[in-house]
This record gives C-alpha cells, structure tokens and sequence, in this order.
C-alpha cells in the first residue's frame, strides 16, 4: 500500500518536472528578427533557427510569430521527437545564390531539412508560408535552366521521418522540388497549399512551364495521406517516387504535370489510390512512368477525377517522358519532343504495370489526343489487367493519334468498360455501347 503511494507520488513529480520543462519557445523572444531582408539578418535568423532546433525537447513547441522572417537557407534539425513546430507568419528563404550553404561539390543544401523526426507537427495557428523567392535561382526563362540546371534547393524536406503531420502551410515558389519526404513511415498532410509559377496567367504558359522541376508534393515510404490540399506548379504535382507502398491523394486540387507515380526506376510500387481530385487547365492529368529497367507498378486506382484542357497529355500509362541533360530532345526513355518532332525517340521501359485501375475519369476539352498507353516489348513485360471503367472524354483533340485517339501498345490484358469513350485500341471493348 505505502510503495504503491510512494511511486505514484513519484510519476506525478516526474510528470510535473516534465510538464514544465516542455515549454513554447518564441523564436522572436529568442532572438530572431522579424522584416528586415539583410544579408546578416538572413544569416542571423538562420543560424538561430538552427540552433534552436538543436535545443527542443519532447513536448516542446517552436513558434514563429505571425511577421515576416529573412533567413538564410541549409536549415538542418537531426532526430526530433515528439515536438510541435507553428509556423504562424512567414519565412522568406534569401535569393542570395552565392552565399546560399553548400556542400565541397558546390551543390546547395535544402532551404529546410528535417533527419530522422518522429512524432512531429509542422502547423500554423492560421496558414503559414515557406517562400523561396523561386525566380532568382529559375533566371531569365530558358536560360536560367542551362546555367544552373538542377543545382537548386528543395524547400521543405524530411528524410526517414516517423508519424509526422504537416498541416495549414503554403509552400511559395520553391526553387526546386518543393516537399519532398522520402522514406517516411506515416505522413499525414492536409489544408496545404504549393504554388510555383511566374505569371498570374490561369495556364502554364511557355514562360512560367520554364520554372522547371518546382515539383510538388514528393512522397517515398509506406502509409502516406495527402488530402484537402492544392497545387498549381511546373512539374509533377505530386510524385509518388520508388519503393512506396499505401498511399492515399485525395481531395485535391491540382494543376501542373500531373498526378504522377514515378519517375520509378527497378523498385516496386504498390497500392496507390488518387481520388476526388480536379485538375484545372493543367498541363498533363494522369501520369504514371518508368525510368529504367525491372520496376513494378501494381495495385493503383485513379478514381473521380476532372481534367480540364490539359495543354498536353490527359492520360499517359508507359515510360518517362523527360530528358535529364541539357539536350531538351534526348529521350530518357521516351523524349518529351515525341511524336512532334521528327527522329525523337520513345522507348519503352522494361518495367511492369499490374491492376491499374482508371475510373469515372472526365476529360474536358484538351490540345491533344486522348493519351498514350505504353508497356513494356520484351518476354512478359507487357502491362496486366488495365481497366478504364468510365473514362470519358468530352471533345477530345485528335492530335496526334487520328481516330485511334491513343497510341496504346504492349498490354497483355486491357478492358474499357461502363461509359468509357474512346476505346483504347489495344483494349478488349466491353463497354455498355457494346
Ligand atoms: C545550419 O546548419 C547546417 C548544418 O550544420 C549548416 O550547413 C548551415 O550552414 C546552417 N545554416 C545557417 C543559416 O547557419
Ligand atoms: C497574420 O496576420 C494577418 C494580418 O496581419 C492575418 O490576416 C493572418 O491571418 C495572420 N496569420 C496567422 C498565421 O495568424
Ligand atoms: C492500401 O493503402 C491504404 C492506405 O492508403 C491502407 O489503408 C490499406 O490497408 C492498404 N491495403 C493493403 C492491402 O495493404
Ligand atoms: C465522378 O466523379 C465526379 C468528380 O469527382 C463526382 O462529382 C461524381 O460524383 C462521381 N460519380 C460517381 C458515380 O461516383
């Protein structure tokens, strides 16, 4: 009786001391100063942010105050566990490209980088904002990508984090890829919003699309849910990248290249759902590729979603369309100059799509053909029980494809069903016209 009262005794003291050693920390009573953009300031700002960091313990929230903070980017926190940060103004990350933290190599550190955090919120008490000031590191349009090519930061990123949130944050103009947490085990990411772009234009003009690789949300692990959120960018809008599994896009607005699993190389992909989503003048809608050789996609849904006038691809099932040098041409597997321009190359990839499901998809207007559908040539590389179950098309273009409207090639089993119009040539037709 006397040791059972003694140890209670003893954890409410524990909780106590623990209780009031958690506290808020408020980065401007730390120290941090708010509105002015100076080269010393952004590194003032950064070097406390980094060491404030450093400094939280469980139970401890990290608090910007609602002004506007200039800091300097290669922010690093190693091993967070269970702490909040609130991010309730707005952090400005310098364009000073020279002074930017660098590696030996010369490549740049991520404006914002968090290893190994477990049982992590990233917030807001309203919407925070994480600008990039992205047009300095584009450069002139064109020009700014053979200059600096992909040496640019990513705006937020979290490698190998546990059970992490991030909520009530807008991720401005990024340089380079703007969230990018690989190898998590449990994200949760709702009321987010990304935009990159140059011009207020509601389309991806010629200019703004030259804000390369501002990729969106960029997912690897397991047990990832991305809802309520939007992006308008210049490359995927989301990108589910190698070796994940149990994922879930839902609710989202989204305008850019797409909503992509890929680029995947030889890993495996599976179980992956996008649903209720709506892609508003974006440039491609659907868009699943393969880099290399010996990859698995498998088990994905695409399920309620509205592409409208996409400036290129509504559907694309098959390799990468991209070049990853200098020459825009060159064909990594497939060029994204093809079938324009003459000599441009699409190959197929050596990988596997299984049980790809596409349903009740709604496709309105568009600059192109329907899409293309492109499974691997070789021994039993063919795609597996592809199914299109109202996937319709209102006014579709027939450029490229002519009245065969796809260019659809190495599936082994494909069916179009319910309402789907148009048919996929290589498909077997059961739809309810049939
Ligand atoms: C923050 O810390 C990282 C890692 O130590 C370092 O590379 C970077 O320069 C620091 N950033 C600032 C602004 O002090
Ligand atoms: C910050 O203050 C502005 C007004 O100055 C307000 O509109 C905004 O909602 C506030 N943001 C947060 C995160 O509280
Ligand atoms: C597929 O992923 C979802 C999460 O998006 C998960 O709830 C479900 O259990 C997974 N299914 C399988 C068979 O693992
Ligand atoms: C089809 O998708 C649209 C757009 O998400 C949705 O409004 C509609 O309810 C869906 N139809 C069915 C039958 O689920």
């Amino acid at each position: 009786m006397f040791s059972k009262l003694f140890f209670a005794l003893i954890s409410l003291a524990l909780t106590l001391l623990s209780s009031a050693s958690a506290g808020i920390i408020d980065f401007e009573e730390a120290g941090g100063v708010a509105g002015d953009n100076s080269l010393k300031t952004c590194w003032q700002n950064g070097a406390l942010i980094n060491s404030t960091l450093a400094s939280l313990q469980p139970g401890d929230t990290f608090v910007f105050p609602n002004k506007t903070f200039h800091v300097m980017g290669g922010l690093r926190s190693d091993g967070l566990t269970d702490v909040t940060i609130s991010f309730d103004g707005t952090l400005v990350f310098s364009n000073d490209i020279d002074s930017w933290p660098k590696n030996e190599n010369g490549d740049v550190f991520p404006s914002l980088i968090f290893n190994s955090p477990k049982n992590v919120i990233f917030t807001s008490s309203g919407k925070g904002t994480l600008d990039g000031q992205g047009g300095k590191w584009w450069g002139l349009p064109g020009i700014g990508y053979l200059r600096r090519q992909e040496n640019r930061p990513r705006l937020f990123e979290i490698a190998s984090g546990e059970n992490i949130l991030v909520e009530n944050i807008f991720f401005l103009n990024s340089a380079y890829w703007t969230f990018w947490v690989h190898d998590v085990k449990g994200l949760e990411v709702r009321f987010c919003d990304i935009e990159a772009r140059r011009t207020e234009k509601d389309k991806h003009t010629l200019i703004d699309i030259t804000a390369f690789n501002t990729d969106g949300y960029d997912v690897t692990g397991r047990d990832v849910w991305i809802h309520d959120c939007t992006v308008w960018n210049q490359d995927d809008t989301i990108a589910v990248k190698d070796d994940s599994q149990n994922m879930l896009f839902e609710r989202i607005t989204a305008s850019g290249v797409g909503l992509t699993i890929g680029s995947i190389g030889s890993s495996t992909v599976k179980n992956i759902t996008f649903r209720d989503c709506h892609m508003h003048n974006t440039y491609k809608g659907i868009y699943t590729k393969f880099r290399g050789e010996g990859g698995v996609i498998e088990d994905v849904t695409y399920e309620n979603i509205i592409i409208e006038n996409p400036s290129q691809w509504p559907i694309w099932i098959g390799p990468a369309q991209q070049s990853d040098s200098n020459r825009l041409c060159a064909a990594h597997p497939c060029s994204i100059c093809w079938p324009t321009v003459p000599f441009a190359e699409c190959n197929a990839a050596d990988s596997q799509y299984k049980n790809i499901l596409l349903k009740n998809i709604t496709v309105i207007g568009g600059k192109m053909s329907p899409g293309v559908i492109m499974g691997g040539t070789s021994e039993g590389m063919g795609m597996e029980n592809i199914v299109f179950d109202d996937v319709v098309f209102q006014d579709p273009s027939s450029k490229p494809w002519g009245d065969d409207y796809y260019k659809c090639e190495g599936v082994i089993s494909g069916v179009a069903k319910g309402k789907t119009w148009p048919v996929p040539p290589c498909f077997d037709d059961q739809t309810d016209k049939n």
